[in-house]
């Protein structure tokens, strides 16, 4: 019988250790896990589990306890030691600021799409999404600090959808309270002002995105769903940053909110030409026009100041004097977390070397990395529920 190594070896990848060729030794394979997909597919086991399930497995064998490694921090390659690499950690090789998505090869119509998109980033021409008029109502009543609940509550009353999701919030285990709450005016006390703006957004996001006259459901999901889970990942990073939970929601929920224009805009065309732009097209599209379009609709719909610097520009990477610093690096580390598991276009980070996860002080974390850990699974069940 061999070593406990060689053991450990031939569990994990079979054969031997010295007859695995050199670069399978150094290179492990890592953990797809495919959460954007996972809405209806259970998320796959944490790889750290999986290893420490293998090392528990060799105690079975020898009687001899064996402890899973410690990550190892000071690995150059910010690699974990144990046995295969988790998900938000690529080979050390991976990616360390956010990639731009290379141009695809457009033809036809996508290419006329594109010149469309273009022309109208000026915003002339270009029909802007509507602000529900009861959440534009709202908002402009909880401006004030000394709004009053009632009043609140009646404009609420106003929209049968709204107030059923204000109800439906007001009872979740976030805000629950020992008794259930039936009426708008004692939900609008519970929530708060700062969660019913949120609210208010999320709203008139989704009625914005799921038009009755929008023919391309699938391309609208897409952009939902990213939208969802950019707004968790931010307010789950808040335990490390100390950012306000919901202004950090917010963020995350509405910082692609450009992405709606240009929806819209392929959904028009895809129903006059009767098209179907593929998803590397339409990412492609919104990639070159969702800061610029997204300015225009934070303008329209007169989000906070903050909010319309951080969509209008979250691409590039914070200068030292920015005083949103910590929010466009936190912006940009929920975004490579979202292209890791695969929310939006696919590129291999290694999170821990990434500028934002240094900026943010979260390189040699071991809770982060526990948060990541469990990200998926955490991400999936909100998802759910959401
Ligand atoms: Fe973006």
């Amino acid at each position: 019988m061999g070593s406990l190594f060689e053991r450990l070896w031939a569990k994990l990848f079979g054969g031997t250790a010295d007859e695995a060729a050199p670069e399978e030794r150094a290179s492990v394979k890592r953990i797809e896990p495919p959460v954007a997909n996972a809405f209806v597919e259970q998320a796959p086991a944490m790889e750290s589990e999986s290893a420490v399930a293998v090392l528990e497995d060799a105690a079975d064998d020898t009687g001899v306890a064996v402890e899973p490694a410690e990550p190892s921090l000071n690995d150059a390659s910010g690699a974990h030691s144990v046995a295969h690499e988790p998900w938000w950690c690529i080979d050390g090789l991976g990616e360390t600021s956010l990639v731009a998505p290379e141009r695809p090869e457009l033809q036809g119509v996508a290419r006329a799409m594109e010149n469309i998109l273009v022309n109208q980033m000026d915003g002339h021409d270009l029909g802007m999404p509507p602000l529900p008029e009861v959440a534009e109502r709202v908002m402009r009543e909880l401006r004030s600090r000394e709004y009053r609940v009632d009043k609140v509550a009646q404009t609420i009353g106003e929209d049968p959808v709204i107030s059923a999701a204000v109800l439906r919030m007001s009872n979740s285990p976030i805000y629950g309270g020992v008794s259930k709450i039936t009426t708008l005016k004692s939900a609008v006390a519970r929530i708060g002002a700062s969660a019913l703006k949120t609210l208010m957004m999320h709203q008139s996001l989704r009625a914005a995105i799921f038009r009755k006259d929008g023919e391309d459901w699938q391309l609208g999901k897409l952009v939902w769903d990213r939208a969802v889970a950019g707004a968790h990942v931010m307010r789950g990073l808040c335990r490390f940053t100390h950012m306000d939970e919901e202004e950090a929601f917010l963020i995350g929920l509405m910082h692609d909110i450009g992405n709606i224009i240009v929806l819209r805009e392929v959904q028009k065309q895809e129903a006059m030409l009767q098209y179907v732009i593929d998803v590397p097209t339409f990412d492609y599209l919104c990639y070159e026009c969702h800061q610029e379009f997204g300015e225009l609709i934070a303008e329209s719909w007169k989000l906070p100041d903050e909010l319309q610097s951080l969509i209008a520009n979250h691409h590039s990477e914070p200068h030292e004097e920015d005083p949103l610093r910590v929010q466009r690096s936190q912006l940009q580390l929920t975004d490579m977390i979202l292209s890791l598991l695969e929310f939006t276009p696919r590129h291999d980070y290694n999170l821990l070397r990434t500028t934002s996860a240094q900026e943010l002080g979260l390189a040699t974390s071991e809770s982060f990395m526990l948060y990541l850990d469990r990200l998926p699974e955490e991400l999936t069940s909100a998802m759910g529920s959401f």
